[in-house]
């Protein structure tokens, strides 16, 4: 346990690059390429090992997009009720809490990634792991917080399957802690997404 987080510590530690701004443009999200979808489909799967590998900005822009992108007439790649738009995604990367802004495709940090690893990290596999996004919506009588964000998950599960990365999503948290530190109003934390490279 030990080695692990000394090996993380070291991680983060060599990214000190985006860490230190308040918010980070991102690259514009390729829009082209990938596995043929039905290949992406049928190779989409859970993994649980995951290397410190850094997730380099162009795949983060390419994931939050995937999930939570703007693509068409101001509105999301994955459909929301009324499109009311009801989510937020965070990404937990490079030491930081990130809320991403689909609009302007940058990421705002709202936080220590420390603070909240301890609310996500009820396996182990999560303190090895370079991202871990955090789906958060409004509750409402019809659930459609879970639809949101199961739309999400799976168009960035098809991304992960489709750039050989490997993904778990993650119910398996401390969902009041989560809230807290996020710091949210009127939202709950959904579901997350730990994402990462596999061991080459
Ligand atoms: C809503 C939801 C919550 C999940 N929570 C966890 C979790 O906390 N930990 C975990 O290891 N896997 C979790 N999983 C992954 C499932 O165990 C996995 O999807 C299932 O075993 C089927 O495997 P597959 O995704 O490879 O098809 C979750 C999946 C979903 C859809």
């Amino acid at each position: 346990m030990l080695k692990k987080f000394v090996a993380i510590m070291l991680a983060v530690a060599a990214l000190p690059a985006i860490a230190a701004e308040e918010s980070i443009s991102l690259p514009e999200p390729e829009l082209q390429g990938g596995k043929p979808l039905m290949e992406a489909i049928t190779a989409r799967k859970t993994s649980r090992e995951f290397s410190a590998k850094r997730i380099e900005p162009q795949d983060l822009s390419n994931i939050l997009y995937a999930a939570w992108g703007i693509s068409h007439d101001d509105k999301r790649t994955i459909p929301t009720a009324r499109n009311l738009q009801k989510m937020n995604v965070y990404a937990v990367v490079d030491g930081g809490i990130w809320r991403y802004d689909g609009k302007q495709n940058i990421l705002i940090r709202t936080g220590e990634a420390e603070d909240i690893i301890p609310a996500l990290a009820k396996q182990d596999f999560v303190l090895e792991a370079p991202l871990t996004l955090i789906f958060t919506g409004e509750p409402d009588d019809h659930d459609y917080m879970a639809m949101h964000a199961g739309s999400a998950y799976q168009n960035v599960a098809l991304y992960c399957a489709s750039r050989g990365l490997n993904n778990v999503v993650r119910g398996l948290i401390d969902y009041e802690k989560a809230d807290e530190v996020l710091g949210l109003e009127g939202e709950k934390v959904i579901i997350t997404q730990t994402i990462g490279w596999p061991y080459m």
